[in-house]
């Protein structure tokens, strides 16, 4: 019988596990930070002091029971309730149209061209067990019939509940829950068996520090994040999985005894409970009617993919309508009910012939890999890039070496990996070269940056490429101006610096070998019909170091504001003066520029010789104009944090309009903060603004402040 007395201090640590479940809920489900992870780690630590002294009161649900017990000998092997089937791949349209039409004509009937479209992670399989709402087993997919007991393993996964929440009554009738199928899910979550599938992952940036650390221990990396997580969750010892900070997330929750459809109907709706069971889901996920939707959202996919936090190989197309799932069935090894349409990265090997190095506009030499050629991705290669020297120290390449070449979507081959074990010991090691391949100036590595540098100014190919640059289709955008072209204008030394293209004459370019009179006229009329140029491209053609269209695009917006004349136009002079008065700090205030980018604008500024080379510019006639519509930059040096969920944007539309509007984005309160915006369920960043005094807002106040 219970001892009375006892009574408070069950209470206290039931209550303290269900403030700790909240916050674990915000934070993975809800994307919200509840408390500061002190407050956190003080109430996990009294938890933990009162399960010391009351031994038992310990539940296996409590959050102290995630990493325990000792290192197992070897894994148990667990017979799937249903097995665990694999995916058809679709690589184009076609086989997505194709797949449609064989569904079609197996079903006879008219089909629903409703599908709930999820990114396809790229982690591993893990099937998770609930009895009467507890965590009772997680298992890999092994062979999809016999799967490996990982259930020490998977409980130290934090975005995975211990136990399931218990969804109110509201809550699941806002999602389509009848009071009868509420009854039966209230049935199933206290008494039955749930079982919850999705994706074990590991975040880039989880992957990249680890492998840091492992490169500093002289450890062997992990390859990438499929092996990371198949490594990290067959481990014997659950510490190590610990450590290894996994990730979660579902993409399928199955009823034992009922069929699909039966009392969760969509795909979507599935999504939505599972994350009132305490579950991440991806959110992303995207409800589509029809194909050509589906296709939109694929290449919206492809574009962002780099940008996400995870990797990401693809997308999964599912019938929304869980009954068709059961009509559709399964064909061979994979259901005719979803299919895997797989983005473009393909690899293959090849061998390391040699590494050329290149001298970029701003004197920076790339190293690009020559290759033996090869077909990756339906199109041969011979040359990948190999970005910087940091790059082939990481890589530990040597020419001669069996290379993984990885050719994704329309990106630049890359090599990602070497098979060391194939060497024959005559390959050579790739060091950078000490003189410029091209001016025989001494190459410097410059402190605290990856690149290797020719620091002559002067540099044939430095100089060459920032005309190129200048007169790209980015740029000035002149036609006729090919490479070759400028080249012999420099050689003959008809043109030094980008400058010098106003001073050409018909009679220069005529006596060049191959342009007569037409051509030489030609190229003229353009340089003298594209005198006024757009701000952005104006900037981008100076070819500032570090700074692309994107970042040339901001650094214009941002200039036009200051130079603020109503003409819209101003003299390169002009955007001089005003360029100069900028300091590193205000240059960071805009969005994407960092301190680097910040300090090579400043020096760019405040160096003598572009001053000059503008004011020349000027004098041909060159003018930069802008249109009326600048994206405003009233929020400039306005710190904004956001909390909660906003109605009419994402997390990630509201953080790129405030960027845009000039603004920054913090994730932490502090007194730098001038606005806190609040959505529905603000997290603890409310309190703490409210303590500091700091303005808060919602979100049609947002909104005002970004038209
Ligand atoms: S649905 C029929 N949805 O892809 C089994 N799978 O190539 C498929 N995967 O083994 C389950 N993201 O591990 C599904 N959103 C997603 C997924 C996904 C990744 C994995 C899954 C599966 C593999 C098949």
């Amino acid at each position: 019988m219970m001892n009375k007395e006892l009574l408070p201090i069950q209470e206290r640590i039931e209550k303290l596990r269900a403030e700790i479940e909240e916050a674990r809920y915000a934070y993975h489900v809800l994307d919200k930070n509840l408390m500061d992870e002190g407050v956190l780690d003080s109430l996990k630590n009294e938890l933990f002091q009162l399960e010391q002294t009351y031994p038992q009161f310990i539940t296996p649900d409590s959050p102290t029971q995630r990493v325990g017990g000792k290192a197992l000998d070897k894994f148990v092997k667990v017979i799937h309730d249903y097995p665990m089937i694999s995916l058809y791949d679709a690589f184009s349209e076609e086989d997505m149209l194709a797949w449609e039409e064989r569904n079609r004509s197996f079903f006879k009937k008219p089909l629903s061209d409703d599908y709930y479209v999820e990114l396809k992670l790229d982690g591993l399989a893990i099937s998770l067990k609930f009895e009467a709402g507890l965590l009772v087993q997680g298992a890999t997919r092994g062979d999809g019939q016999v799967g490996e007991d990982v259930t020490a393993n998977v409980r130290t996964i934090t975005s995975i509940p211990l136990r399931l929440r218990c969804p109110s009554e509201d809550a699941l009738a806002s999602i389509g829950f009848g009071a009868s199928d509420i009854k039966d899910l209230y049935n199933f979550i206290n008494h039955k068996v749930i079982e919850i599938r999705g994706e074990a992952i590991i975040t880039k940036k989880n992957l990249a520090d680890i492998n840091r650390r492992y490169a500093q221990e002289g450890r062997p990396l992990l390859a990438n994040a499929r092996n990371a997580v198949a490594g990290s969750i067959r481990q014997l010892d659950p510490q190590v999985t610990a450590e290894r900070k996994l990730d979660f997330y579902t993409y399928d929750l199955l009823f034992p005894g009922l069929t699909r459809g039966e009392l969760v109907r969509w795909r979507h709706q599935a999504d939505q409970l599972a994350r009132l069971l305490g579950f991440k889901t991806i959110q992303q996920n995207k409800l589509c009617h029809g194909l050509s939707e589906v296709f939109v959202y694929y290449r919206q996919i492809e574009k962002i993919r780099e940008s996400l936090s995870f990797e990401v190989d693809g997308i999964v197309v599912k019938y929304d309508d869980l009954k068709l799932w059961e009509a559709l069935g399964v064909v061979g090894k994979a259901p005719r009910y979803m299919m895997a349409y797989k983005f473009s990265a393909e690899q293959t090997t090849t061998r390391l012939l040699d590494v050329q190095w290149q001298v970029g506009r701003t004197g920076v030499l790339t190293p690009t890999a020559i290759l033996k050629p090869v077909k990756v991705g339906g199109v041969t290669i011979s040359r990948a890039t190999l970005h910087n020297f940091d790059e082939i120290k990481r890589l530990s390449v040597k020419i001669g070496d069996t290379v993984i070449i990885e050719r994704a979507g329309d990106v630049i081959p890359k090599i990602v990996g070497v098979l060391p074990k194939l060497r024959s010991g005559d390959e050579r090691p790739i060091v950078p070269p000490k003189y410029c391949p091209f001016c025989g100036s001494i190459i410097q590595k410059v402190a605290g940056e990856v690149a290797y540098r020719c620091p002559n100014p002067d540099c044939y190919a430095v100089a060459l490429r920032r005309l190129r640059h200048w007169a790209s289709q980015e740029a000035a955008g002149w036609n006729g101006f090919g490479p070759k072209i400028i080249e012999q204008l420099f050689k003959n030394g008809l043109i030094k610096d980008i400058a010098d293209f106003y001073d050409l004459t018909v009679d220069q370019l005529k006596i060049l070998p191959g342009l007569g009179n037409k051509s030489a006229n030609n190229l003229i009329t353009e340089i003298h019909r594209k005198k006024t140029l757009f701000l952005d491209r104006l900037i981008y053609g100076l070819g500032i170091r570090q700074v692309g269209q994107e970042t040339a695009a901001t650094i214009a917006n941002f200039l036009a504001h200051r130079l603020a004349n109503t003409s819209r136009k101003a003299s390169p002079e002009e955007i001089f003066a005003v360029g100069r008065a900028i300091t590193t700090e205000e240059w960071q205030t805009l969005s994407d520029i960092g301190p680097k980018v910040a300090e090579a604008l400043f020096n760019w500024f405040h160096d003598d010789y572009n001053y000059d080379l503008l004011r020349r510019l000027g004098r041909q006639g060159v003018t930069a104009v802008w249109e009326k519509k600048l994206a405003s930059q009233t929020l400039s040096g306005k710190t904004f944090v956001l909390t909660g969920r906003l109605n009419s944007l994402t997390r990630a539309q509201a953080e790129a309009r405030i960027k845009q509007a000039g603004g920054q984005v913090s994730s932490q309160v502090s007194r730098q903060t001038d606005y806190l915006v609040v959505g529905a369920d603000p997290g603890s960043k409310l309190v703490k603004a409210k303590n500091l005094g700091i303005k808060i807002i919602n979100e049609a106040e947002l909104l005002a402040l970004l038209s």
